[in-house]
């Protein structure tokens, strides 16, 4: 069976976005595929951030992944394998000066850094793609699902293996695949210009847990149209509310206020209530399951543990491997 990886930063919730852009995309991918999935949170720690609140964002996108799908024993937390940072550390030497230099998250990231008021540019966020690329490389992965703006990230990460095979004279690591899958992009219901995201404040996003009434408040007062759509065109916010019908199976739905919205006869009323119903629905089965991993708060911290214990089996096999390939020494256990 094919190896698939993929990694996740944590930020203590989730929003449709995520979901339907990224997480469901994870689930679904179990069926077919060895996955491992990582909450990353040496990757959280390259901006400046609550020492505080980085563990209780961890657990929490812990629960979020279960409760939508993930399977623990697919799940690992990054610090729970710190041979990560070590492949990080063989990996900066493999990595060239200057691609890292020109990786535009990056120039996005240090910008942003630039205006918060701390002013401070880690080196970690400089370095941010090398410890990325050992997330992928330990578990030799064949894929990684991930959206367009990782693609620059898995093109170091293969230039990283190449290099690292030509050094050491064998074939050692896989290089890795982007899998670009057809997910939706979704947008935000409060400005249809700009992705969902919560780096845009509270209204440009909604989450997947959070109550039937804010779900439905946030899409009853979703922008349909602001005027200047050319005529003959979906607005954008129209657009993006028949994208959560169908992101949400409502099919039949789709279909027939889609055939109104085509004929003139479709009521924006009859729309929104549809996409509030799909997602309440959708929201009430993972908050439900959400409070069963709950109850069970310390049974499934422990399973996450296991897991991770037993992902990181497989980690330090490759450590040891690269280790004795590139001249370290390795400690015979
Ligand atoms: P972020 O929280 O922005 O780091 O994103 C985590 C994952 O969710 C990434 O794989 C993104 O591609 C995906 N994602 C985030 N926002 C959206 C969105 N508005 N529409 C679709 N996918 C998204
Ligand atoms: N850089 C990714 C992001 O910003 C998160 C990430 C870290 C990742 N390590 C990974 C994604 C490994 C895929 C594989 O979303």
């Amino acid at each position: 069976m094919k190896k698939v990886l993929s990694c996740i930063q944590p930020t203590g919730y989730m929003h449709f976005g995520n979901y339907f852009g990224a997480v469901e995309n994870w689930v679904r991918l179990q069926e077919n595929y060895n996955c491992v999935y990582g909450v990353v949170d040496y990757h959280a720690m390259t901006m400046p951030y609550n020492p505080k609140k980085l563990r209780e964002n961890t657990w929490e996108l812990i629960f979020n992944l279960l409760a939508v799908g993930v399977k623990a024993e697919n799940l690992f937390i990054q610090s729970l394998v710190p041979e990560h940072t070590e492949l990080g550390w063989i990996f900066n030497c493999f990595a060239s000066f200057g691609q890292v230099s020109r990786m535009t998250q990056f120039k996005d990231k240090s910008s942003q850094s630039k205006e918060g008021d701390e002013g401070f540019i880690s080196v970690g966020l400089y370095d941010y793609p090398v410890l990325q690329a050992a997330d992928i490389l330990i578990y030799k992965a064949d894929y990684v699902p991930v959206g367009k703006d990782q693609e620059q990230h898995l093109e170091l990460s293969r230039n990283i293996a190449q290099r690292f095979n030509n050094q050491v004279g064998k074939e050692y690591f896989v290089l890795p695949e982007t899998l670009f899958t057809e997910t939706p992009k979704i947008l935000s219901t409060a400005d249809p210009t700009r992705k969902m995201s919560k780096s845009a404040g509270e209204k440009h996003y909604i989450s997947v847990f959070a109550d039937e009434a804010r779900i439905r408040k946030q899409i009853k007062s979703a922008v349909t149209d602001t005027g200047d759509t050319p005529a003959g065109t979906m607005s954008p916010g129209i657009e993006n509310l028949f994208t959560f019908l169908k992101a949400c199976n409502k099919t039949e739905a789709h279909e027939s206020l889609m055939a109104d919205y085509t004929s003139g006869g479709l009521k924006y009323v009859d729309l929104k209530t549809a996409v509030a119903d799909a997602l309440v629905e959708l929201s009430a089965t993972f908050k439900a399951n959400k409070a069963e991993l709950q109850a069970n708060k310390k049974e499934v911290k422990n399973q996450i543990k296991a897991s991770s214990y037993e992902i990181r089996k497989r980690a330090q096999q490759t450590v040891k491997e690269v280790k004795e390939l590139c001249g370290l020494s390795n400690v015979r256990f």
